[in-house]
């Protein structure tokens, strides 16, 4: 069921769905996925990867087989760690394009992937249908369900029919993708990060923050927990990039026959912090399942267009990340020990999801996320991360600690702009985005909540430590196991 259909489909109609055949299939085997770091070939530059911690280098990494596959006889197969008390991570079935274009049709005839090699953002042409006095905005859905948004495309509206080109009697508007996503996590900094990297000269983001279409949108999710409406077509995000589509144009027309390098790009970003995990509107939708795992993922389709994109990931320590974004999502009754109740109440949910399904199963199950009381399963990085890294390089993606980051800001923009190969910035435009204030989203009121109760730090830590030592070993970076930072 194609979710581009316009249908609207009941959340309970896919939810008896649940089975767990896959987990009676089979050998008694686990599969371990690790990183290798097979040395392979020279150091190149630009395979050169980026990690907030200074300490490790795994630029060597520059074939895909990194996920070393272990495959050990294990008794305990009702059980998601192994001896060594690290996780263990199946490998996941990968779909193919064709499968993909059966999701999403629409979405395939509407991106044509023949990008101007000019620009590195993908960008390319396509006709104009309308004529002046038409509002190319006028069924976008964030427009039609936000007055904000509206008010930005009545802006946006203006200058739009003199962006049009004309080519042989047709008009023709440049259409563009981002060339990098900030993909996540929730209460790991994102904001900051792209408070200060929209200040940059060459960097635009979509005309607002946090489109989330890939998650959620697309499918007409609108908030979370509501009833769906109808789900946004490519279009509606498309438009997002239609200011910086005719920045990129203009630019373009001018670099033409004059100087070939496209070094001096305008770069289109885009920033939700739900995309590197929220596959939550799969089961709404891909209803023909064989087993409990998505059988497509959001990476999936974005790596169908854009298998050279690139992404940028801010991290936290999962047990800091998780009381957050408590205290961000909680409305009634907030506190420490209401913060520890619910901990309490989602690890045993998680751990009984954990004892009859595979961890992807249980952190993609949308009936799940949407019954427990805090969400834990944000916090599973090495999950979202080995899922990434199945179809896109380690060299692909800049991950950043929150940790590094507000220790250093300077450094931390300088390894995005690197990143990014954007060109070196002057003292003063450095300063200038530097020095801009933090972005802290936690409510005045939220601060006088104090820390979480020393018992709930530490059953959040024994259960995120397995993660986290996963993670550590796919990053080659002790800093991901969170053990060294000072207790607030
Ligand atoms: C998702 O979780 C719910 C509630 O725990 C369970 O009933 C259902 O079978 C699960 N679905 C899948 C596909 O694992
Ligand atoms: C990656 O490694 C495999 C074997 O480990 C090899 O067959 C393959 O050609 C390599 N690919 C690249 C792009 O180097
Ligand atoms: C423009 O197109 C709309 C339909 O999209 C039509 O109703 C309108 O009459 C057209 N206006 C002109 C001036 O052609
Ligand atoms: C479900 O999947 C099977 C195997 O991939 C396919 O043969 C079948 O046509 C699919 N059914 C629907 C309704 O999409
Ligand atoms: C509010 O928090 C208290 C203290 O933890 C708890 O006993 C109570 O059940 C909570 N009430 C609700 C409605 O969650
Ligand atoms: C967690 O909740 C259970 C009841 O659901 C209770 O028996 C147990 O003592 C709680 N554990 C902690 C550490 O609060
Ligand atoms: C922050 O990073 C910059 C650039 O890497 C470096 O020059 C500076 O010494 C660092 N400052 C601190 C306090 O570590």
């Amino acid at each position: 069921m194609s979710p581009t259909k316009g249908r609207w489909i009941s959340p309970q109609k896919c939810l008896g769905v649940g089975k767990f055949f896959s987990l009676l299939i089979g050998l008694v085997i686990t599969v371990l996925v690790v990183a290798s770091y097979v040395l392979n070939g020279g150091r190149q530059d630009l395979g050169q990867p980026f990690s907030s911690s200074t300490a490790r280098d795994f630029g060597h990494i520059s074939n895909l087989s990194y996920t070393e596959i272990h495959i050990e006889v294990n008794q305990m197969i009702r059980s998601h760690l192994l001896p060594s008390n690290e996780i263990q991570l199946m490998p996941r079935r990968i779909p193919d394009r064709a499968e993909l274009e059966q999701y999403e049709p629409h979405l395939f005839s509407m991106i044509s992937g023949n990008f101007l090699r000019s620009s590195r953002s993908p960008c390319w042409y396509v006709k104009y249908q309308g004529n002046r006095s038409d509002d190319p905005y006028k069924i976008n859905g964030y427009g039609l369900y936000s007055k904000r948004f509206r008010a930005i495309f009545e802006e946006m509206r203006q200058g739009f029919w003199d962006s049009l080109q004309l080519r042989g009697g047709d008009r023709i508007r440049l259409r563009c993708l981002p060339y990098f996503y900030i993909i996540g996590q929730p209460k790991c900094g994102t904001t900051d990060l792209y408070d200060r990297l929209r200040l940059h000269p060459m960097v635009r983001f979509s005309a607002f923050k946090e489109p989330h279409w890939w998650t959620r949108k697309r499918f007409g999710i609108l908030r979370l927990k509501e009833p769906f409406y109808n789900p946004f077509p490519v279009e509606d995000y498309l438009d997002l990039f239609d200011l910086a589509a005719q920045e990129i144009q203009d630019h373009y027309n001018v670099e033409q026959g004059m100087k070939g390098g496209t070094v001096d790009d305008l770069l289109i970003g885009e920033a939700s912090a739900s995309t590197m995990w929220d596959n939550s509107a799969w089961s709404y939708f891909y209803d023909n399942v064989t087993n409990t795992e998505p059988p497509v993922l959001i990476q999936d389709f974005i790596h169908a267009f854009q298998p050279n994109a690139k992404f940028i990931i801010m991290l936290r320590d999962p047990v800091e990340r998780l009381y957050s974004d408590y205290l961000y999502f909680a409305i009634t009754n907030k506190s420490a020990e209401d913060f520890h109740d619910k901990v309490n109440e989602s690890l045993q949910m998680f751990e009984s999801c954990l004892q009859i399904s595979s961890v992807r199963a249980c952190a993609y199950n949308t009936t799940f996320s949407n019954i427990m009381p805090v969400r834990l399963q944000v916090g599973l990085y090495v999950m979202y991360l080995s899922d990434w890294f199945s179809l896109f390089h380690m060299n692909q993606f800049l991950i950043l600690r929150l940790e590094d980051h507000s220790a250093n800001i300077t450094h931390s923009m300088r390894l995005v702009y690197d990143f990014l190969h954007l060109g070196h910035l002057s003292n003063k435009e450095e300063t200038s985005i530097t020095h801009n204030p933090a972005s802290n989203s936690r409510r005045p009121d939220d601060r006088s909540l104090g820390p979480m109760l020393p018992q709930t730090r530490q059953i959040l830590k024994d259960f995120y430590h397995p993660y986290n030592k996963g993670l550590a070993r796919l990053l080659a970076d002790i800093a991901y196991l969170w053990e060294s930072e000072l207790i607030h």
